[in-house]
């Protein structure tokens, strides 16, 4: 069966000490790092790049590090992001020509791919790239900011993916947290992006525990 993995958000952490943010959620449990890099293009909104990801990839060493490229040219930062020891290299399929040549390039550099749609792109659209996908990612908020709603009409979008793909690592990402994580369960994700939920949280592991049982169950 598929693991069940938490992977926190650090775009509404103090990022003045990523570091150290970051470095907290995983000695709390976090399975995985996610690491939202915009471009004031595709969204509208700045966080990060791959400078920033190489410092904290240089303090941490072995975490499991996913970007999710909100870009407009996801292209273009493969071999920085490869460079910067990103393991996981989730960009959005809406602004790209060439989906599956993005994959392989993707691929090439040692990455693994993963294909973000966000709430108004029809699931299908995935379907012709699921043979070459590692993961997907459902978006259950528009993709731009923090500490927005979960959108609980995305739910169908899950449960078509699981339905088809059983072995498929389906993610979501935008207002999961305790009170939506159950709705997520049901669908079928196992990858779970939570970011104020945690981020906030006075006690990170136990939000975290908790979240991966319900799924895991
Ligand atoms: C939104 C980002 C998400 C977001 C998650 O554009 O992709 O990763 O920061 O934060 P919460 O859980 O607060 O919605
Ligand atoms: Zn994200």
């Amino acid at each position: 069966p598929l693991k069940a993995k938490i992977g926190p958000s650090i775009l509404n952490a103090d990022l003045a000490n990523l570091y150290t943010e970051s470095q907290k959620l995983l000695d709390n449990g976090a399975d995985y790092l996610h690491l939202d890099v915009m471009d004031g293009s595709f969204v509208p909104n700045l966080t990060f790049g791959h400078p920033m990801v190489k410092c904290l990839r240089n303090n941490i060493k072995t975490a499991f590090f996913e970007t999710h490229m909100m870009v407009s040219k996801p292209e273009q930062w493969i071999a920085p992001m490869a460079d910067a020891g990103v393991n996981l290299y989730t960009f959005h399929i809406e602004p790209v020509e060439d989906v599956c040549k993005v994959c392989r390039l993707v691929q090439e550099a040692g990455m693994k791919v993963g294909l973000a749609i966000k709430p108004g792109t029809k699931v299908e659209e995935l379907t012709e790239y699921m043979s070459i996908a590692d993961l997907v990612l459902v978006m259950t908020v528009e993709p731009g900011f923090g500490g927005q709603s979960f959108m609980a009409d995305m739910m169908p979008k899950v449960e078509w993916l699981r339905q088809n793909y059983p072995n498929m690592d389906i993610e979501v990402d935008g207002g999961v947290g305790p009170k939506t994580i159950e709705c997520c369960a049901k669908a079928g994700a196992n990858m779970i992006v939570s970011g104020t939920a945690v981020v906030g949280a006075s006690d990170q592991r136990k939000v975290m525990d908790e979240m991966r049982n319900v799924v895991q169950s």
